[in-house]
């Protein structure tokens, strides 16, 4: 099989086909993806059924080393996917219930309604995030993307010249909060502290300089906290108008992939205190991590 890819905006984002991630696929078929994600860095790869949880994390493997969480709970308090590879994105409790509207894990996970990259809170960055939808609602929850090198590129030359050597603080805490979330004890805060990135990275497999930001960005390194918020709200609010965004309306069995390195994203409302949404996600890193040194809630 030959891979076909269908643009789905004039920018960036593309439906592959050709390729079905539940079979073993070969590494030349590999390197073909490995492109189009290069090129798309938001891909979609439709099943008439979802991959099973071993088989999204097979895929998922191919394209780097896999974020892994803390090992499964003792029985009687396990998680629902107890897999340490997969986040569990769904609005489902422990025991497969819709989430209480006052649980907090919920609260938390609303924060993904803020527009984002996944774990820049981390000094290892992720690359990868693979998301697969095992059950959509029937109306609303599409994933909103924007392409940061697009932007990037659309910024005036004398603005890119004064962010070029900028380094910018990435706290969970600061967008768990920000997106309505309770405020974290001090113990939880001090298990994850913050991480510094570069604001303008060069994204190595398109070799494209794109802009580095997120939710999680609370401040600039050696500027003072209002200023550097203001410059955020300014870039943000560039980076998401509408002819950079992509939204990607959910089919069941669909495995989203998305390049963090040179996007943002976001979860968009739908009725979560009565529709099921399952959608779980891997994500690959920069370099591989001890297990259990990191886990999104
Ligand atoms: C994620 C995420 C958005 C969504 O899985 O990292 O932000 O629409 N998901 O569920
Ligand atoms: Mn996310």
């Amino acid at each position: 099989m030959t891979l076909a890819i269908e643009p789905l905006h004039p920018l960036y984002a593309a439906r592959l086909t050709g390729v079905d991630i539940r079979q073993p696929v070969d590494e030349a078929m590999m390197s073909a993806v490995r492109a189009a994600l290069a090129r798309y860095v938001v891909c979609v790869i439709g099943h008439d059924k979802p991959p099973t949880n071993e088989q999204h994390i097979a895929f998922s493997a191919r394209l780097g080393p896999l974020e892994r969480g803390k090992s499964p709970k003792i029985k009687g308090t396990e998680t629902r996917v107890p897999y340490p590879e997969i986040v569990d994105q769904s609005n489902l409790n422990d025991v497969g219930e819709i989430y209480a509207d006052d649980d907090r894990r919920l609260a938390y996970k609303r924060a993904n309604r803020l527009w984002h990259t996944d774990m820049s809170f981390y000094e290892v960055r992720a690359t990868y995030s693979l998301l697969v939808g095992h059950v959509t609602p029937p109306s609303g929850a599409d994933t909103e993307f924007t392409d940061m090198r697009a932007v990037w590129d659309a910024l005036p030359a004398t603005r890119q010249a004064e962010l070029e050597r900028l380094v910018v603080e990435h706290s969970y805490w600061y967008s768990r909060v920000q997106g309505g979330g309770p405020e974290p004890t001090e113990e939880e805060r001090a298990s994850r502290p913050p991480a510094r990135h570069p604001l303008v990275h060069v994204h190595a497999p398109s070799g494209r300089k794109a802009l580095y930001l997120a939710s999680h960005a609370s401040d600039i390194v050696g500027w003072p906290r209002e200023k550097a918020r203001a410059l955020i709200a300014e870039l943000m609010d560039f980076a998401v108008q509408p002819r950079f965004v992509y939204a990607h309306k959910w089919r069941r069995g669909d495995v989203l992939i998305w390049d963090n390195l040179a996007t943002m994203h976001r979860a968009t409302a739908f009725d979560d205190r009565h529709f099921v949404r399952d959608m779980r996600r891997t994500t690959c890193r920069e370099r591989s991590m001890e297990s259990g040194d990191s886990r999104i809630v």
